[in-house]
């Protein structure tokens, strides 16, 4: 066994575990803030899930429709959400966003442009108003080269390819990390005193997923390990439009920006068929006909909006019940349809990745041609439990940010809620991180038996004469999750995939990759292996639970919305016997204010709105 004197050590502030927009925006912060900053990312600095947010970011700036306000978008995000958002992430979101992104302007994103010259906007599901900004279909590509561009001249550390295992506390406080670099397999602890998780979600628990290989739950189950909570781990989101077909891209991201700019969604049949699935609840912001469909498209803003712009966990779902019902594609999807509606020309400026997609991988041009798309796992809604405005987790010293927190998106996230999100609660975790250390002056330990204890762990997977092959037994965990915890869910399957994860469990703790951990690819599959089972332990436990359908998760057992369920959240913690404990956390009831404002009625808000700005302009 290695003498943890022996094993390298770095020693930071702040150990920013994550290299997404979420991590590089916390990270500018601390530095800024005066911290020592490392950042500890399993790939290469940037190839993170971000990329995959391509139609924009929201942001109530209000250049393409005047109209639009932080009430306006606090109210949308809240609905989207089912009311199961935390209501002050809610609040700062929509408030902070818009400064976000001109801040990330100055620091060089160059944003797609209106006629005047302002940051242009697009339409997305959800949103009221063209509110995202973008730079054609490539938006988390941009704010990651900015962010990284200018992030670079800060002085923060970047240790790339290097996978954090556990994380180590000096009594109750966080006191260091354990990792190891990917290449040599050697390890190293990072001495620190705060620890911002931005490691993004686990897509790679399930079969169907936009997500690449990196994103298997490490942050969950860091925090998880640590004492930390997790939170609305049920709401897994299921994008509407993954590609289907061919096989070997099954799951890429088709962006909503294609509906966003006029595309529709069509069955088997031709027919149009969301008109058919518009909730009661949006009845009368939605557009129920083809003509007033059309009116929206050719830029008419007082027409309603069309039937594809609904929330994500509705056309999920409906495209779901079109193939279940034998109205599908010939690769089991729906027909996305921008062809027909919108000139090549523009489909080639406004949507160019989505072009060579479809081109390269599926030789179609989406200029001529339908798309075949169907949902596909893209976006954890919940996550690590954290206050509001610090973005800490129970575990002092340990904050998250991201895809990797909990509470702003509630049961169903907006598109192009999740950019403003890294940006807005990237920089929170940030300032958070520094008044935590700020007021934390004494010295810090880093326990030597903990370090042992987690390098041993990860060793035993080298040593073991016999075991489970780690390969086998995640394809095996993507099936379950993908069969059993999908978009609709039922007692029996949930209880059927608990029994099977036990099982898999008892693989994963035998689980063995023979060899030097120089170059071992197996290795790496069965320390991610750990992480992804937590997390669906995690989402399968939360989703048994809660017995009503809401948002992202829809129980064929529970059907609709039941309202005593609002009132709670579902946590999940370590319990003391090891096992994972399951709580309903009565909601913390919020300000009056902010209820008045997303039980409104749009019509309301809208005049409230202009009256405010009104006088604003009269003062
Ligand atoms: O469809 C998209 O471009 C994805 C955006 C998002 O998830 O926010």
């Amino acid at each position: 066994m290695l003498n943890p004197k022996e094993i390298q050590t770095i020693e930071h502030d702040v150990v920013v575990v994550g290299a997404g927009g979420a991590g590089l925006r916390a990270a500018i912060e601390c530095s800024k803030l005066g911290l020592n900053t490392g950042i500890v990312c399993k790939s290469l600095l940037g190839k993170a899930h971000t990329v995959m947010a391509e139609g924009g970011m929201a942001a109530a700036l209000g250049n393409v429709d005047a109209r639009d306000h932080w009430k306006i978008h606090f109210r949308d995000t809240m609905r989207g959400g089912k009311f199961l958002n935390q209501w002050r992430m809610a609040e700062l979101h929509a408030k902070e966003a818009p400064d976000r992104v001109r801040e990330l302007e100055e620091w060089g994103a160059v944003f797609d442009r209106t006629k005047d010259g302002y940051i242009s906007q697009r339409n997305f599901g959800g949103h009221r108003y063209p509110r995202l900004a973008h730079v054609g279909d490539r938006t988390g590509l941009e704010m990651i080269r900015s962010l990284q561009d200018y992030g670079i001249h800060q002085g923060i550390s970047v240790h790339m390819e290097c996978t954090a295992l556990d994380i180590i506390k000096d009594g109750e406080k966080v006191s260091g990390l354990v990792a190891y670099w990917r290449e040599t397999g050697r390890f190293i602890v990072f001495k620190c005193k705060a620890i911002i998780l931005a490691t993004g979600g686990a897509g790679k628990a399930w079969k169907i997923t936009s997500n690449s290989w990196e994103y298997t739950g490490d942050g969950y189950a860091l925090a998880y390990e640590a004492g930390a909570e997790l939170m609305d781990m049920e709401f897994t989101q299921f994008h509407p439009t993954g590609m289907v077909w061919p096989l070997s891209v099954k799951g890429i991201l088709v962006t909503e920006g294609v509906r966003g700019d006029g595309g529709i969604l069509l069955n088997n049949k031709g027919e149009r068929f969301m008109f058919k699935y518009i909730p009661e609840k949006f009845a009368a912001e939605t557009a129920d006909t083809e003509e007033e469909a059309n009116r929206w498209l050719k830029g008419d803003k007082n027409a309603r909006r069309p039937p594809e712009l609904l929330t994500r966990d509705v056309v999920a779902r409906s495209i779901n019940n079109e193939v279940k019902e034998g109205r599908g594609s010939p690769h089991g999807g729906a027909f996305l349809d921008i062809a027909s509606r919108v000139p090549a020309e523009a489909i080639k400026r406004k949507l160019p990745s989505m072009y060579h997609q479809f081109k390269e991988l599926a030789e179609v041009d989406i200029t001529k041609e339908p798309m075949e798309v169907g949902p596909t796992l893209h976006y954890f809604m919940g996550g690590i439990r954290v206050d509001h405005d610090t973005q800490m987790s129970r575990v002092p010293g340990l904050f998250a940010a991201g895809e990797a927190a909990a509470g702003l998106h509630g049961a169903n996230r907006l598109g192009g809620n999740s950019l403003s999100d890294l940006l807005v609660f990237g920089r929170l975790a940030g300032v958070g991180a520094a008044d935590y250390i700020r007021k934390n002056t004494g010295t810090i330990n880093l326990d030597e038996e903990q370090v042992k204890i987690s390098v041993r762990r990860a060793t035993d997977i080298l040593n073991r004469e016999s075991g489970t092959n780690p390969y086998l037994v995640h394809e095996d965990l993507q099936q379950v999750m993908q069969d059993n915890v999908g978009i609709i869910r039922v007692e029996h399957e949930l209880k059927k995939a608990i029994d099977e994860l036990q099982r898999l469990k008892k693989d994963t703790e035998k689980v063995k990759a023979p060899g030097s951990s120089q170059y071992n690819p197996g290795w790496h599959e069965a320390i991610s292996l750990r992480c992804m089972m937590i997390t669906a332990e995690a989402v399968t436990l939360a989703a048994l639970e809660r017995k009503e359908s809401r948002g992202a998760q829809t129980r064929l057992d529970f059907f609709g919305e039941d309202k005593e369920w609002q009132k709670y959240n579902i946590v999940l913690r370590k319990g003391k016997d090891g096992n994972m404990e399951v709580e309903k956390v009565l909601r913390t009831s919020t300000s009056p204010e902010l209820e008045r404002i997303a039980n409104s009625t749009i019509e309301a808000l809208d005049a409230e709105v202009a009256a405010e700005k009104e006088n604003l302009k009269i003062s």
